[in-house]
């Protein structure tokens, strides 16, 4: 059976780089689903959907075709045949996601494909996301909730953005967080039988190197 790992957490807490590090780690696949929303949303806007009108995401999402690639050196994300990867990281994709992730159809369809992608991994497969350890895989064999500060993840985005507004970045993300929390589909939210590891006082490679040897336990 494809050992799954899950790893979930609120935005900035280092949930792609630890997952990418320890899909590396340990020859495993790796799924960023959040990227999967970002390719959906940027597919919405592309077609010029108004992200808040539910119905209309509902129906037009039906129509996107996305891909996946599950690399950890190498992730790809494809919309509709058009590679993504680039514009999804963009402030319209980001500023508009949310909203797209609330709408219980794009989840249905989103979800249905994340469990066809873990099903075809070989080996084993580290997926991150919001709601892994709770919808899309509770029989993971590894549940990582993975936290840290809201002004050391504030800190973080920033630098990854080349943002200078720390402060702004720490309000932006809680507003997210709350959106994330409080949708009624798959809220973000820690799986009972999930493990914490909070990285504020860690580097990379330590959180790394706990979650890999949680897996080899
Ligand atoms: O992890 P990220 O910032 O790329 O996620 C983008 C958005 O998608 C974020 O608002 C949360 C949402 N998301 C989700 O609802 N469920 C997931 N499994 C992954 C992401």
């Amino acid at each position: 059976m494809t050992h799954v790992i899950a790893i979930d957490g609120p935005s900035g807490s280092g949930k792609s780089s630890t997952s990418r590090g320890v899909a590396s780690t340990l020859g495993y696949a790796y799924l960023d689903t959040g990227a999967m929303y970002r390719a959906m949303t940027w597919a919405m806007l592309q077609r010029g959907v108004d992200v808040h009108d539910a119905e209309a995401v509902a129906s037009a999402s039906a129509e996107v075709v996305l891909a996946s690639g599950t690399d950890p050196q190498h992730p790809t994300i494809e919309a509709d045949g058009v590679d993504v990867s680039e514009p999804i990281r963009g402030d319209e994709v980001t500023g508009a996601v949310s909203p797209v992730a609330t709408v219980p159809e794009v989840r249905r369809q989103l979800v249905d494909l994340q469990r066809k992608l873990i099903a075809e991994a070989v080996g084993g497969i580290v997926v991150e996301g919001r709601d892994i350890g709770t919808v899309v895989a509770p029989d993971a064999s590894l549940k990582v909730y993975l936290v840290a500060d809201p002004v050391a993840r504030a800190r973080r985005r920033a630098l990854e953005l080349g943002v200078e507004d720390a402060e702004a970045m720490r309000e932006a993300l809680a507003r997210r967080d709350a959106i994330d929390s409080n949708r009624k589909t798959a809220p973000l939210a820690q799986a009972e039988d999930a493990i914490v590891v909070d990285g504020t006082d860690m580097t990379l490679d330590e959180v790394i190197d706990r979650i890999v040897a949680l897996a080899q336990r």
